[in-house]
């Protein structure tokens, strides 16, 4: 076959939860990743921001105005002023139909709180965000990923943790800290992307793999990263349309907001 093995990500297609299963419940919630966790996701996508006074915690959006009861840049927040946001409810209102008493009142999660919660029975796949205006980040990121031994998980089926960025200097400074870590270049393309053997061999220094928008790619773009030695895990795939045209490009693993549609598709469920 053209598929190279893949260096530093062992193990079969992964089916990565984006911001847990956030079809079905409120973005970056235990509750989300509980349910991605259930739905069968391999990995349970988390975005890491960063309060004033240092925690990490998980959100995508570089302000709380779109999750939660709040407004302002997350990092304008202590722990403890954004453990009173509630971000649970904007779920019920955008989303009525699969709205749930429950999910009103939630509270945002600390990337600890999370490793406490799950430990190794889940595995990781996180991304740093905005890592320039957070200084620290990684080195924070990695302490705590000692501190609850996420690295390596129970079944060593695949890693327990995966680090994400679109940043690659966020990504080689993790690649120092901890040389074993597999890590995937995001990738935001806004026309057809292409990969030339010069970028894949630059990526392939400090990456496992490379994660770029579906919708930009080709089954030739695959196709290189492959060559090169590269996983390819595109995002955000919902479909089963979508899907299916992901295993026909022979991606070795997507995020998608429906763990569970992936599942059906793979023949897990
Ligand atoms: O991390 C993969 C994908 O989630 C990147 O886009 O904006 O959803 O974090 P975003
Ligand atoms: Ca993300």
């Amino acid at each position: 076959t053209d598929k190279a093995p893949v260096s530093g990500l062992p193990g079969g297609f992964m089916i990565i939860g984006h911001r847990g299963a956030s079809a079905y419940a409120p973005e970056h919630t235990i509750a989300s990743y509980e349910l991605a966790h259930l739905l069968g996701a391999d990995y349970l996508e988390i975005d890491l921001q960063m309060t004033k006074d240092g925690h990490l915690i998980a959100m995508h959006d570089k302000t709380v105005d779109r999750t939660t009861s709040g407004t302002g840049p997350a990092g304008s927040f202590t722990l403890e002023e954004i453990k009173r946001l509630d971000v649970g409810s904007f779920f019920n209102r955008l989303h009525p139909e699969n709205a749930r008493p429950e999910f009103e009142n939630v509270r945002v999660p600390t990337l600890e709180e999370i490793f406490k919660h799950f430990g190794t029975s889940a595995n990781y796949y996180i991304e740093t965000k905005s890592p320039d205006e957070y200084p620290g980040m990684e080195d924070k990121l990695i302490e705590l990923a000692r501190k609850y031994s996420v690295i390596r998980n129970e079944d060593g089926k695949y890693p327990g943790l995966i680090l994400q960025s679109f940043s690659s200097k966020s990504l080689k400074r993790i690649h120092e800290l901890d040389p074993e870590i597999p890590l995937i270049q995001l990738k935001k393309y806004k026309e057809q992307a292409s990969l030339s053997e010069k970028e894949a061999r630059m990526i392939g220094r400090y990456a496992a793999g490379i994660g770029p928008n579906f919708e930009m790619i080709s089954e030739d773009y695959v196709k290189k990263a492959h060559e090169a030695g590269l996983a390819v895990h595109p995002y955000t795939i919902d479909s089963e349309q979508e899907m299916k045209k992901a295993l026909e490009f022979g991606v070795d693993g997507a995020f998608t907001n429906y763990p569970n549609r992936l599942a059906v598709l793979l023949g897990r469920k």
